[in-house]
């Protein structure tokens, strides 16, 4: 695949894979990216993941042929892309690695080697000819991890951005490119929202033609709109006016009143109504959900003194990713003592900017009139 006339895809589809990074379900699965630039001096950015090793490096030689990369570039050492490293600096012995001083160090640790004789290091700023091309590395601490080092080519004006505007999903699968982008963002990089802001201030000073990440496509059209996306996640913004409702039911009465206050939203005229169960429904699907409507419904029972499993992993799930500025509201069911809400709070307790609703929904084991009531009101209020 040609990007530009000098700069080629060399990346990998992985169909095989059943959970990426151990967590993610991912139906359509998974590209790793990689890139060369053809120059006086050949760069090639970033490895893939273990399995693909000769893949890649027949991808590259169907680019450069005899010729042999003068750099690899490292931008990112989490194993999906680094894993064949150590396979490409075999095939080429007179390679250099280029890397930030903390990816040598997670070398180390990975391969027992830091290729202390073969490498440049580079940090924030540092600049790098290959000819014609001109690279500037650009530091992204923990978009995702904190080696995470970026790269920007002003001579063919593409911003080479590892994880960042990545998705889900290998390259030979037609899908839209939010949904999946938005699951991965707020997987994988959600927690970071602050550093993402940095590197996003960084990139608007740059003239960007092209955005290169080493998940999902190439994008070329339109790049304000991927850019404006990543502005509004990362500054855990509401993207879409609606209400999730994420509830876990264990003999289906939970489930109802769930479903009625669905059915109460939309008679009252929220614009979108998204209803998930937590056990059964993608768990990183509910996530992205939370993160991405203004208003959340946490409906679960009192379990063993606690909330239900799935419930507590979920806001687990929204703490662990700086939830935020968003309005809450529960609805619990005990037979006795029912205590779930008050558990609930207390998870949520340390995020910021949460409004709580007025109408909290108690159900004592199945929907009454009472119940049914105070279901109406929060319908109601969450309307308005
Ligand atoms: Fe695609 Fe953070 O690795």
């Amino acid at each position: 695949m040609f990007i530009t006339d000098d700069v080629k895809y060399v990346g990998v589809n992985d169909h095989e894979i059943d959970l990426f990074e151990g967590q993610y379900d991912v139906p359509n699965g998974m590209a790793y990216n990689s890139y060369v630039v053809l120059d006086n001096k050949i760069a090639v950015f970033d490895s893939v993941d273990a399995r693909f090793g000769e893949e890649w490096l027949g991808n590259i030689r169907g680019v450069i042929g005899k010729k042999a990369p003068y750099y690899l570039i490292v931008q990112h050492m989490e194993p999906d892309h680094s894993a064949n490293i150590v396979n490409f600096m075999t095939a080429y012995p007179k390679a250099t690695i280029v890397s930030s001083k903390q990816a040598f160090v997670m070398m180390n640790q990975y391969f027992g080697t830091d290729f202390a004789d073969r490498r440049i290091i580079v940090k924030d700023g540092d600049t790098l000819s290959l000819g014609k091309h001109n690279l500037t590395f650009i530091g992204a601490p923990m978009v995702h991890w904190p080696e995470v080092t970026m790269t920007y080519d002003s001579t063919d004006k593409i911003l080479f951005s590892a994880d960042a505007f990545g998705k889900f999903g290998a390259l030979d699968v037609n899908e839209d490119w939010a949904c999946e982008a938005r699951r991965y963002y707020f997987g994988i990089v959600g927690k970071y929202g602050v550093q993402v802001q940095n590197l996003l201030k960084k990139a608007a000073v740059l003239d960007i033609k092209t955005i290169c990440p080493l998940h999902g496509p190439v994008l070329t059209d339109n790049l304000g709109y991927y850019i404006n996306l990543y502005d509004i996640w990362s500054s855990y913004g509401v993207e879409s006016e609606g209400v999730v409702i994420a509830y876990t039911s264990v003999y289906g009465h939970t489930k109802k009143a769930v479903e009625l206050l669905a059915k109460k939203l939309k008679e009252n005229g929220c614009p979108k109504v998204s209803v998930t169960d937590l056990a059964r429904d993608d768990m990183a699907e509910a996530v992205e959900d939370a993160f991405r409507y203004g208003k959340i419904v946490l409906a679960t029972t009192t379990y063993n003194g606690d909330i239900f499993p799935f419930m507590r992993e979920f806001i687990t799930h929204l703490t662990e990713h700086n939830f935020q500025n968003r309005t809450v509201a529960f609805i619990e069911n005990g037979s006795w003592s029912p205590w779930a809400t008050k558990v609930m709070m207390g998870m949520l307790e340390g995020c910021k900017n949460l409004t709580f609703a007025e109408n909290n929904v108690r159900i004592l084991s199945a929907l009454n009139a009472e119940s049914t009531a105070k279901i109406e009101k929060l319908a109601a209020e969450l309307c308005k």
